[in-house]
């Protein structure tokens, strides 16, 4: 079964024999599409070496708060508690779940679990007795109360020969309990999809461009919450401001029409669901001047050709499985025309945008879209944040794939 979670996870690894296990879960966690940092306590190093989980991890493996090889610099607990969507404790051993419930931060790890604001999950591992033992279960208790989720631990032979309940739930089992609690059963879960997002810029010479009023906003919203929902998202973005902050499986960057038009043709085979909400340009300059333009009092005329259209395109070769979203700006209420529009490109679903409500459109936070379905079915949402918006597609494109 493979997962996928594109979320930052801290993995805090803790002194037990399962730690031995870590190694599994890092590469586990990788091949789901997360980005994972590594913290160990001092007392996991006798399990693991940092270099393993270093290599696995692709990042630096950090143990203390203070780094004793250059003097005056620190570990940022605070910095790497705020970079992580999740934080998992796998293995969690009794004395780390105890200094958790109690609030001691005599660590690197406990510093950043003091200072943590995602969800947390610990995978507890420890002998039978000890799981056992009334003050490990207050601690576990205490922490469940906190809305500390807790992974297993399963049932089988521990470390000690001994049978019974304190082994470390298996690496592949915790993939799926983050992914069932985080991203649940959405049907976009492990799909492939390519968003595009803001302008385009037509050069009319190296310095002078063609461009458009869209900010962007709107496709890093939708891609995301597409990565929200566990979609592997290709993000495809002309000169845009700003980031999305879960992992991406990809960004291209593109300037023009043509280089958007290439990085989307390029990828679309592999993609389950497109969502075109590049504002890309419809013509460009026919014949860009290599070198600055000199200023001159005559008239200028610029000769315009069209672009490629690149959802067209789609729409012409598409798989039948594929799902299809084409964006459509109108200044006036423009139903009608984005109705031709859906049935002309092949789309399976089209996202109306009005300049003509108050809030929606280019540069707001916030938008106001009309949905419609290639069944002629239509819902009008109000104005409401890019981010709700985003999730609302998000939701349909979901419900229309899962049947
Ligand atoms: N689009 C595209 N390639 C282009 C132009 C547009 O893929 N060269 C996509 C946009 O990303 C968007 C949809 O097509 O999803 C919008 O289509 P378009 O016909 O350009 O829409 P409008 O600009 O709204 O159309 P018109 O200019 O005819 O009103």
């Amino acid at each position: 079964m493979s997962y996928s979670l594109p979320r930052r996870i801290l993995l805090g690894v803790t002194g037990g024999i399962a730690a031995y296990k870590s190694a599994a879960l890092v590469r586990e966690l990788v091949r789901a599409g997360a980005d994972v940092r590594v913290v160990m306590t001092p007392a996991a190093h006798d399990f693991i070496t940092p270099l393993t989980l270093a290599t696995l991890s692709r990042h630096e493996v950090l143990t203390d708060l203070v780094d004793r090889s250059h003097t005056g610099t620190w570990n940022d607990h605070v910095a790497l508690a705020r970079w992580a969507d999740v934080f998992l404790f796998a293995p969690a051993t009794a004395h780390t779940l105890a200094k958790m419930a109690h609030g001691l931060g005599d660590n690197l790890l406990l510093a950043c679990w003091l200072s943590a604001t995602c969800p947390v999950f610990v995978a507890p591992a420890m002998d039978l007795e000890m799981y056992r033992d009334p003050a490990v279960q207050a601690n576990l208790a205490a922490l469940k109360a906190r809305n500390v989720h807790v992974i297993g631990p399963d049932t089988g032979e521990l470390a000690s020969g001994l049978i019974g309940e304190g082994r470390m739930s298996a690496p592949e089992d915790i993939v799926a309990a983050l992914c069932d609690a985080l991203i649940g059963r959405s049907a976009l879960a492990g799909r492939r999809i390519l968003v595009t997002a803001g302008p385009t810029q037509e050069a009319i010479d190296p310095v002078r461009y063609i461009g458009n009023r869209s900010s962007g906003k709107m496709g890093l919203a939708i891609a995301q919450a597409a990565i929200e929902l566990g979609a592997k998202v290709t993000l495809v973005a002309g000169p845009v401001l700003g980031t999305v902050a879960l992992p991406l499986a990809e960004r291209v960057d593109v300037m023009s029409a043509a280089e958007m038009a290439k990085a989307c043709k390029d990828r679309f085979a592999d993609q389950d669901v497109v969502i075109m909400a590049a504002a890309v340009a419809d013509f460009r300059p026919a014949d860009p001047a290599d070198r600055k333009i000199k200023k001159s009092s005559a008239a200028r005329v610029l000769t315009l050709e069209p672009t490629e259209d690149i959802l067209a395109w789609m729409g012409a070769g598409r798989r039948k499985e594929q799902f299809i979203v084409g964006f459509a700006l109108e200044t006036g209420s423009g139903l009608a025309h984005a109705r031709e529009k859906l049935m002309i490109k092949r789309t399976d679903m089209l996202v109306l945008n009005t300049l003509a409500d108050d809030g929606a459109g280019f540069g707001h936070d916030t938008n106001k879209v009309t949905f419609l379905f290639a069944d002629n079915t239509e819902e009008a949402l109000p104005l409401m944040s890019k981010t709700d918006v985003a999730r609302r597609l998000m939701e349909r494109i979901a419900d229309r794939i899962a049947t």
